[in-house]
């Protein structure tokens, strides 16, 4: 399926950007999961816009719930939950409609769509449409806490300037789960704002590294080769809009590695089996290990920028300048980073509802 995902907990997303609602399904959620309404906003909080480091569209993503929870208990059938655009201005949109922005998905979708697709906005491809995904996340992140597992991630590499690694794993995701602008050290934090708005100040864009980690997965969850956890995370993180590399634990840096320094040593610790280090970021032979998982993605600058550029008149077949009008991220990394959040929930309430049965991350 196009806009589905998952099997056991199968997500669909659905809307556009300047439409009059965007929204989610998630079907096979567990019965029983409480819907925390003031985390949900919290999390919808964390992706919104805000000063002058994000776009100055900002909704206020008034969401509803249609189906699927009831008594405030999410009921095991699907769950809807709707969003309205209620700050669109479409009309930034029709001076450039067929000026294809280089980066984006406006001539993509004019091949693909011939001409009837929704463009303002950016349409289907819109940042705006990860609001459904984060809101539906919230329920997910609440069902895997209740079980001990923890999700968090935060700006790893911003414009060439590094955060801190991650250090006491608890301690850190607890942090980063309050943090409008995700990093462990705020003065690395402060420098990679300042490059943001310098890189707006010059008509441009930034991007960088984010990178998750997620603690408290059970050894065992996972298949081996096609539904691998590294096959099934990155399939799911690849759909975020701007991430355009997703590797594991060490990644490409294990190409320069002998053996003896890749190969994570396995230790019993109080009758546990556990690793000395985690250079496969907790994932054996496509099954978790027991150790945290590490993710590591690439965020691609904000394609929209306002300096001139070279494009095409997809219409006319013939080139063309483009000066933009409209509001865009400077950088669109410190926003997608809850939406990360929300999309690895997600997907590990599919791997472990797949492992333990559909009901293990419902109410006991
Ligand atoms: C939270 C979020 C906000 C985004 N905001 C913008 C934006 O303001 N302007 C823009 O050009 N792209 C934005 N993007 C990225 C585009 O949606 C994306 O680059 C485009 O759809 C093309 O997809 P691709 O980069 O994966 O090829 C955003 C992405 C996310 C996840």
């Amino acid at each position: 399926m196009k806009n589905t995902f998952g099997n056991s907990v199968a997500v669909t997303i659905f809307g556009e950007s300047h439409g009059a609602e965007i929204g989610v399904v998630v079907d096979g959620l567990a019965p029983g999961i409480p819907v925390d309404e003031d985390f949900v906003n919290q999390q919808l909080a964390l992706r919104r816009p805000s000063g002058k480091i994000s776009t100055a569209r900002v909704e206020p993503d008034p969401w509803r719930i249609v189906s699927g929870v009831y008594n405030g208990f999410t009921t095991g059938t699907p769950l809807t939950i709707l969003i309205p655009n209620t700050n669109t201005k479409s009309k930034d949109y029709s001076a450039t409609r067929y000026l294809a922005r280089p980066g984006h998905a406006d001539y993509t979708a004019w091949e693909k769509y011939h001409g009837y697709e929704d463009f303002r906005g950016g349409g289907h491809f819109s940042g705006r449409i990860t609001a459904g995904l984060v809101a539906a996340g919230a329920i997910a992140l609440t069902a895997l806490k209740a079980k001990g597992i923890r999700v968090g991630t935060h700006v790893a590499r911003l414009a060439g300037i590094n955060d801190r690694k991650f250090e006491n794993l608890t301690e850190d995701i607890e942090t980063l789960s309050n943090l409008p602008f995700a990093v462990l050290d705020s003065g690395a934090g402060e420098k990679m704002q300042e490059a943001i708005l310098q890189a707006a100040a010059d008509l441009d864009s930034v991007g960088g590294i984010l990178e998750t980690c997620a603690t408290g997965i059970p050894a065992g969850v996972g298949e081996p080769w096609f539904d691998s956890v590294e096959s099934i995370l990155s399939h799911g993180l690849f759909s975020i809009p701007g991430i355009k590399g997703v590797e594991f634990g060490d990644g490409f840096a294990m190409a320069d590695l002998r053996g003896s320094e890749a190969n994570d040593p396995f230790r019993v610790e109080n009758g546990k089996i556990v690793t000395a280090t985690n250079h496969n970021g907790g994932i054996n032979g496509g099954i978790t290990n027991g150790m945290p998982l590490f993710i590591r993605m690439a965020v691609k600058p904000t394609p929209s920028i306002f300096r001139e550029q070279d494009t095409v008149d997809f219409q006319q077949v013939e080139n063309a300048a483009l000066t933009l009008v409209g509001r865009h991220d400077p950088a669109i990394i410190h926003r997608a980073r809850i939406v990360v959040d929300s999309l690895v929930a997600l997907v590990l309430c599919d791997m472990l509802a797949a492992r333990f049965g559909t009901d293990w991350l419902g109410k006991e």
